[in-house]
């Protein structure tokens, strides 16, 4: 980004995380590794820091923290299936093809289709086919249909869909697929609304499912959309046994948890270990929900990518850090304190990106306006464990590894402050 780019001026703007200039984004989509490129496309309007008109943005990277920017991948386009939107999806090789499974919406969210686009092995030429592969089911009870997941069981390929009945009632919806894009419906894997599921993730809708195998264990992750409040309520995972049965799979939830504690949080994506990358890593969207609206059309972006963060188990829970890259932003120590210290460490309105790594109870304090009359707010709060900040982004780690997303905006008069003993890292690209 050039320096004298509006969002470079300002304070808010998450700088390191690889978002492009402008416009609204949400949820990672696509995120793949071909040739040895990562490759993260994400809901991106160009046009406007708000959702609508939504597109796929594209970055590409080789060390999981340096993003360039690409060209759009994938278009809404009038009189196609994706009129109104291309939304959420993934991308997988069919044969050796990278080919998107997105969402695609030509009148009303209530009437999706999965559409799919075909590309180069640079995933920068897009090819998107006119009509979808497959519409909604035949089952007048269901509202709600989006978000295709692709994963394989014992060898064979299957997807699912996150998905809402009329009544509220969440469910996830099973696929065969018979070749990759010859899929066959085969009914709810799993339903919500009671028990295991409905105690770790009551909601309307489950959307961008996310169904993987770490450390030996199946994880459902989903993301808890609530029609009551229109609130995008968190994400939560639920873990279980996938076994055959019914007319294909079944997902029987045996426990949960909260993948991220912050309420600025959502829709990650989830891309399950290989041989090549031996991580599970995931990508969360960071929104702008304690920003208002006039501040937002005037900074002229929103929402944010989380770093890639690394998924395993811990003491049965499953945790999420950030991927060992992002130690290679960091560009100079700014403040070294030990144990006992009562000292606070103003941090220089020139380091807006930064991360603090505890040495037991240590908290980050925005302090606005000028000196005089200074409003200060604790922001964020650990005891040991780890704090990234990138503008108005605030990704906190506990010792136990819970990941807390949170957003706090500091202004041009406005500054953080270390209270505590912490080593302080600048971190630039
Ligand atoms: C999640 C979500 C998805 C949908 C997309 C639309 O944030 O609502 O379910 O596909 O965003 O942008």
């Amino acid at each position: 980004m050039s320096t004298t780019d509006p969002a470079f001026l300002d304070p808010a703007f998450p700088a390191l995380h690889g978002r492009p200039d402008q416009g609204w984004i949400n949820d990672p989509n696509g995120c793949i590794k071909v040739d040895g490129v990562h490759h993260l496309f994400f809901q991106f309007n160009p046009d406007a820091p708000t959702h609508g008109n939504v597109h796929w943005g594209h970055a590409t990277s080789t060390d999981l923290v340096r993003w360039t920017q690409q060209p759009i991948a994938l278009y809404p386009r009038k009189g196609a299936a994706d009129a109104v939107g291309a939304w959420s999806g993934v991308i997988a090789l069919d044969g050796d093809v990278p080919t998107a499974y997105y969402t695609g919406i030509a009148e009303t969210e209530h009437d999706s289709q999965v559409m799919t686009a075909t590309s180069d092995r640079a995933l920068t030429e897009w090819k998107q086919e006119q009509q979808g592969i497959l519409g909604m089911p035949d089952e007048p009870n269901i509202g709600d249909v989006r978000d295709p997941f692709l994963f394989t069981f014992e060898g064979t390929q299957y997807a699912i869909q996150g998905a809402g009945y009329k009544d509220g009632t969440p469910v996830i919806l099973l696929y065969r697929c018979h070749t990759m894009t010859n899929w066959e419906y085969l009914g709810p894997l799993v339903t919500g609304g009671s028990g295991v599921a409905q105690e770790w993730a009551p909601a309307q809708i489950w959307e961008c499912p996310q169904l993987f195998v770490v450390d030996g264990q199946w994880v459902l992750m989903l993301s808890l959309w609530n029609r009551e409040d229109h609130s995008l309520d968190r994400v939560t995972y639920l873990t279980g046994e996938l076994s055959e049965g019914g007319s294909g799979l079944k997902f029987l939830p045996t426990g949960g948890g909260l993948i991220d504690a912050g309420p600025d949080f959502y829709a990650p994506q989830v891309v399950a270990g290989t041989a090549e990358e031996p991580r599970t890593l995931m990508w969360g969207w960071s929104w702008e929900k304690s920003r208002n609206d006039a501040d937002i059309l005037a900074s002229g972006w929103a929402g944010v990518l989380s770093y890639a963060r690394v998924l395993s188990f811990r003491d049965g829970a499953l945790r999420s850090e950030p991927v060992a890259e992002v130690a290679t932003l960091r560009a100079g120590i700014l403040h070294e304190s030990t144990a006992g210290d009562s000292e606070q460490f103003a941090v220089p309105a020139t380091s807006r990106a930064f991360e603090i790594l505890a040495d037991g109870a240590v908290e980050l304090v925005l302090v606005d306006g000028e000196a005089h009359g200074a409003v200060q707010r604790v922001v964020a709060a650990v005891d040991g464990g780890r704090i990234l900040v990138d503008g108005s982004l605030l990704e906190i780690f506990t010792a136990d590894g819970q990941a807390t997303t949170v957003r706090a905006y500091p202004t041009a008069t406005s500054y953080f402050l270390v209270r505590g003993a912490a080593t302080v890292h600048k971190l630039a690209l």
